[in-house]
């Protein structure tokens, strides 16, 4: 079976690249524009496996997704080139609408006229798969509930409003020109090769730095966190598994608040890597300016996938977290040249509601 995978030199897609390259019956292809969130570093793994190739290309351009998809004859594709980064969406909501929006729509064109053109048998078995997020929904309140497949659709940044208009697009090139879609929307991932922007890693990193860990507003928002890996095998069994015109939820079901998430992380530092003055990293934690438009919680109803797919995560938080840690402590190979050269982890996203 031959994948495409978009957006492979990301967080996700590298995890998706190395999970389905170790099934020696599988062949992928990367297709990545290897923007500041692209890194080969995270395919080094696999980068010389019979099974894996990489493709220099964008999703914006959609004579190059064409040639890709006959070239390497491809049965299954998987979106998950994206611009990821709220606190950058507020700072820069352009690229999000050009390529969460015009790339969806472009993949979408160049995969409908391949698969317009395949024999019936590779044209029934053949799907686009979309990953999403589960802040399409929007937010939820502290005390309860939690987004099932059917919630309304709601985003409050202009990233989850890109994302919610690229599952728009999908799913209507599905009702109206018969694509056979699938889609999938999770909860926040964390785990090796994550790009220090986010939550976990800038905080793991800004620790053994000695900076400041920011933690926005009160540190009350909730997030549910999801084990990287554990995702890639959800996104294998939604893409070769899932039911054409169908979205499942993925979810880690792991809540916690972001303050008892970054108090975590510096107790694991604590043990693990000892401050010289022996005081612990919580002395770190420094309460800044919230983000604008900040989702209260976000928490996934993960039941239809594990009831119709037969997947449940395999990580809980304590033995993911602690796994992460790890292997930032042991990989700086890898994380040392980002925060050298592209993303030291200064304030993203600050800008207030009015100051466009
Ligand atoms: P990421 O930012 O780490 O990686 C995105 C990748 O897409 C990068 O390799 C980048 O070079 C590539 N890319 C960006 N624009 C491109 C373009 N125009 N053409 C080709 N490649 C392009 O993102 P991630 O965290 O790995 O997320 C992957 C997908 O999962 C995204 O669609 C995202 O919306 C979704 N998602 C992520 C999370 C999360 O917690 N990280 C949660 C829910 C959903
Ligand atoms: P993030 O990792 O950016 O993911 P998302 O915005 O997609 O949920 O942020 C996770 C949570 O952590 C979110 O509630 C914002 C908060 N946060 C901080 O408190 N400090 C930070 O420096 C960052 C990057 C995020």
């Amino acid at each position: 079976m031959n994948f495409l995978v978009t957006g492979g030199a990301g967080f996700i897609g590298s995890a998706v690249c190395r999970h389905l390259c170790a099934n020696p019956a599988y062949r992928v292809t990367n297709l990545d524009k290897l923007t500041y969130a692209g890194n080969l570093a995270s395919l080094r793994p696999i980068e010389n496996a019979h099974n894996y190739r990489f493709a220099h290309a964008d999703i914006c351009d959609e004579r190059a997704v064409l040639d890709i998809l006959r070239r390497d004859d491809i049965d299954i594709v998987m979106n998950l080139a994206a611009e990821s980064h709220v606190d950058r969406s507020i700072d820069g909501p352009g690229a999000f609408i050009e390529t969460n929006i015009v790339g969806t729509y472009k993949v979408l064109n160049a995969t409908l006229e391949y698969w317009r053109g395949l024999p019936d048998e590779k044209k029934n078995r053949f799907r686009f798969h979309h990953v999403s997020t589960d802040e399409v929904f929007g937010d939820l309140p502290f005390d309860g509930g939690l987004f099932v497949e059917e919630t309304p659709y709601a985003p409050s940044s202009p990233y989850s409003a890109s994302k919610a208009a690229s599952d728009h697009l999908v799913r209507a090139w599905h009702e109206t020109y018969g694509l056979p879609v699938v889609l999938s929307n999770c909860s926040n991932n964390y785990g090796p090769y994550h790009f220090p922007e986010k939550l976990i890693p800038l905080v793991i990193l800004n620790a053994l730095d000695e900076k400041p860990l920011p933690v926005y507003g009160a540190g009350a928002n909730v997030r549910d966190w999801l084990f990287v890996e554990d995702h890639a095998r959800a996104l294998e069994l939604v893409a070769t598994k899932g039911t054409p015109g169908e979205s499942y939820n993925v979810g880690g079901n792991s809540e916690r608040t972001n303050l008892s998430v970054v108090e975590t992380i510096c107790d694991l530092l604590d043990i693990r890597r000892p401050r010289s003055g022996g005081k612990s990293y919580r002395d770190l934690i420094s309460f800044v300016t919230d983000r604008p438009g900040h989702d209260r919680r976000y928490a996934i109803d993960a039941s239809k996938i594990n009831r119709d797919l037969g997947w449940a995560p395999s990580e809980n938080f304590d033995s993911g977290l602690a796994r992460t840690v790890d292997w930032f402590l042991d990989n700086k190979w890898w994380w040392g040249p980002i925060r050298e050269q592209h993303y030291a982890g200064e304030r993203l996203g600050e800008a207030r509601k009015g100051a466009a």
